[in-house]
């Protein structure tokens, strides 16, 4: 039920002006989130944007408490950005909105570079950043000499820009890109790095994590509202495996009391969560209502459990897929609605 006082939000997704006309509640993939916030007495429109929709959308916030997002970093269908919806959101955000995740907390949390700041935390593995193509020609050779690495640029999805390199002998290495699982390719050491400049431009960076040999036996995605887990997907990646270990499997999807990942939600809640904040200056009530944090199998502990590298954060468009997932999320929206715009909603 909503009514007058109803806390009135506006969701984001990528799409084009056809897809604007016709979104509805229900007729997308973020129905359960709809439905899930409405349960909460929250009013909800779709707020389809792309570039040249920006107007349309930033005239929609002005008569909204606030604003959740769904939008990748890169487009995997069409390679673009998202700066213009970035400046929007801070906009909105500026003038008192609510805005989840809003674009600082997602640069902060949602790049490759996590890996690096975070790496003190018990999910860190062998991790190094370069910032700049010069430090990272100098110091590259001598961390693929002692093992496979996994190259990955700051900001990214879908396997792009994620690069399996492994030495073959003093001057070549075997290069595997996570997008699309092509077939190996051979180069020079030296030529693969010289590539390698391009990323470095517009203020990009390169994160090195030590290759996890446990990774065919699956990852786990840590589904997470605000501090809390709220659910899990198991998958067997496959994204850096020879061809001949075949295609990944389906994520299967558990709730947050799956017995097998115990441990894990402890040191989620309880450890790396705070540990996340407090090392990116976040607070912890602008965790965004809806991340996850991906965890590939390390080595074990000394007595015999499972030991988790954190693979990746993701914040830009996370499904929540796990059964209680939109219900958590839509209570954390609530609250942070009352937080954020005071007991009212935004005056009709
Ligand atoms: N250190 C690693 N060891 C083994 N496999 C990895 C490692 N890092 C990434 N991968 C594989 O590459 C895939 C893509 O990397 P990821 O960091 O998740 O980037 P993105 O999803 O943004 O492209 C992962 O799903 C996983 O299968
Ligand atoms: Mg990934």
């Amino acid at each position: 039920m909503t009514n007058a006082k109803s806390y009135k939000i506006a969701i984001v997704w990528r799409g084009d002006r056809q897809a604007r006309a016709e979104a509805t509640a229900t007729n997308g993939r973020l129905s359960a989130v709809f439905a899930a916030l409405a349960r909460q007495g929250i009013a909800v429109q779709p707020a389809v944007w792309s570039e040249d929709l920006t107007e349309e959308v930033r005239e929609q916030l002005r008569r909204v408490d606030g604003v959740l997002v769904w939008v990748d970093p890169i487009s995997t269908a069409t390679g673009e950005r998202r700066g213009t919806l970035d400046a929007l959101l801070r906009e909105a955000a500026a003038a008192g909105l609510f805005v989840s995740a809003h674009p600082d907390v997602a640069g902060k949390m949602g790049v490759k570079a996590v890996l690096h700041r975070t790496r003190t935390l018990g999910w860190g593995a062998d991790t190094e950043l370069y910032e700049t193509h010069a430090a990272f020609t100098e110091e590259f050779p001598g961390r693929v000499a002692a093992g496979p690495r996994v190259l990955k640029q700051n900001r990214g999805n879908g396997g792009i820009g994620v690069w399996k390199v492994e030495r073959l002998d003093g001057t070549t290495v075997r290069v595997q890109e996570a997008k699309g699982a092509p077939e190996p390719r051979t180069a020079t050491l030296e030529a693969f790095m010289a590539e390698r400049a391009a990323d470095f431009e517009d203020g990009g960076l390169l994160v090195d994590q030590a290759f996890q040999p446990r990774h065919l036996e699956g990852m786990v995605r840590c589904y997470m509202s605000g501090d809390r887990v709220v659910g899990f997907g198991h998958q067997l990646v496959r994204a850096l495996a020879a061809p001949e270990a075949g295609p990944a499997g389906p994520r299967l999807y558990s709730r947050a009391s799956d017995p097998r990942f115990q441990r894990l939600r402890a040191l989620m809640e309880r450890a790396w969560t705070p540990g996340l904040a407090r090392l990116l200056d976040i607070a912890p009530d602008a965790l965004p209502v809806i991340w996850d944090a991906d965890f590939l199998l390390g080595p074990r502990t000394p007595e015999g459990d499972d030991n988790y590298v954190l693979c990746e954060i993701n914040v830009s468009s996370v499904f929540p897929v796990p059964d209680d997932a939109p219900d958590a999320l839509a209570k954390t929206t609530l609250r942070r609605l009352a937080a954020t715009r005071g007991p009212r909603g935004a005056a009709t």
